[in-house]
């Protein structure tokens, strides 16, 4: 087991990818705190469609441990609440997977200032809040690790004024926090998924996710477990020395010019 007793916060891990690095980290031996608005998994209009469990319950019903913890990432409250709760349940905190995020489809003149707003205060204003109150606990861990979930849209435009911008920023955020903490022994990297199966995609349309796969070299949409993996390897000893990076996980999407 590469996480074996490690601590471990998944913002946003009931569903999509959140859930999957919740359940791959819980196989590895992680103490699981799932935080997210809900615990019922989101079924998507394509992906994720059929009934499951909350990620808890699978994860407690098949030997693992594993917390829920409601929680709105985009509220400072629930994310001191979400910390105090981990450090008093289970002592400790290795490892914060900032995942939770949403889309709100709309160009510059489409998009309200308010649903603006909503995109960059869950997207970028909660990973630097969940961080905040996160690294004096993981500066106290032997392993501790802050995984970002950005984007491909980190590095491109054409999704809009909003998603884009914040994931760009979580870049510069792993950037910032990676020398603050370096000397504190805790890395800070960020993943940047491609287009992946959850239900996240439901904005999209059958015909647009056709035209989409056109443009991936691997010719598929990446499944959440693609992304899991890559976290689980940043989490685990063998990524000791690797700090202010971004993985990139796209079935080769970015290759092309
Ligand atoms: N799926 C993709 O193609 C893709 C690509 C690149 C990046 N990402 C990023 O990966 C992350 C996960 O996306 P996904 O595809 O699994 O999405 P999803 O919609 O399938 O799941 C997101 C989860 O986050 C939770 N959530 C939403 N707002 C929250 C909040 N304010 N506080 C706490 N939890 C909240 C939802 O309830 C849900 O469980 C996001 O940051 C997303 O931007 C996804």
């Amino acid at each position: 087991m590469l996480l074996k007793d490690r601590v471990v916060i998944v913002t946003g891990g009931s569903s999509g990818i959140g859930r999957s690095i919740s359940l791959e980290f819980a196989k590895e031996g992680a103490k699981v705190v799932i935080a997210d608005i809900v615990e019922e998994p989101k079924r998507g209009k394509f992906f994720e469609k059929e009934h499951k469990p909350p990620v808890a319950t699978e994860i407690n019903d098949n030997g693992g441990n594993a917390t829920f913890v409601k929680t709105d990432v985009g509220n400072q409250d629930d994310v001191e609440e979400l910390i105090r709760y981990t450090m008093d349940f289970y002592g400790q905190l290795d490892v914060l997977v900032n995942n939770a995020g949403i889309h709100i489809p709309g160009n510059s003149q489409e998009l309200s200032m308010s649903d603006w707003d909503k995109v960059i205060q869950v997207n970028l204003r909660g990973q630097v809040v969940a961080a905040k109150n996160a690294i004096p606990h993981l500066k106290n861990s032997k392993f501790g690790r802050i995984i970002q979930i950005a984007s491909i849209n980190s590095f491109g435009g054409g999704l809009g004024p909003a998603y884009p911008i914040s994931k760009a920023a979580v870049i510069n955020l792993v950037h910032d926090l990676s020398i603050e903490l370096g000397p504190h022994n805790v890395t800070v990297n960020a993943i940047c998924p491609g287009a992946i199966e959850t239900p996240i995609q439901d904005y999209m349309t059958k015909e647009i996710i056709e035209e989409y796969l056109k443009t991936i070299p691997m010719g598929r949409f990446g499944l959440p477990k693609d992304i899991a993996r890559a976290a689980v390897f940043l989490a685990s000893d063998d990524a000791n020395w690797i700090t202010g990076e971004h993985l990139t996980v796209d079935g080769g999407h970015r290759a092309k010019v």
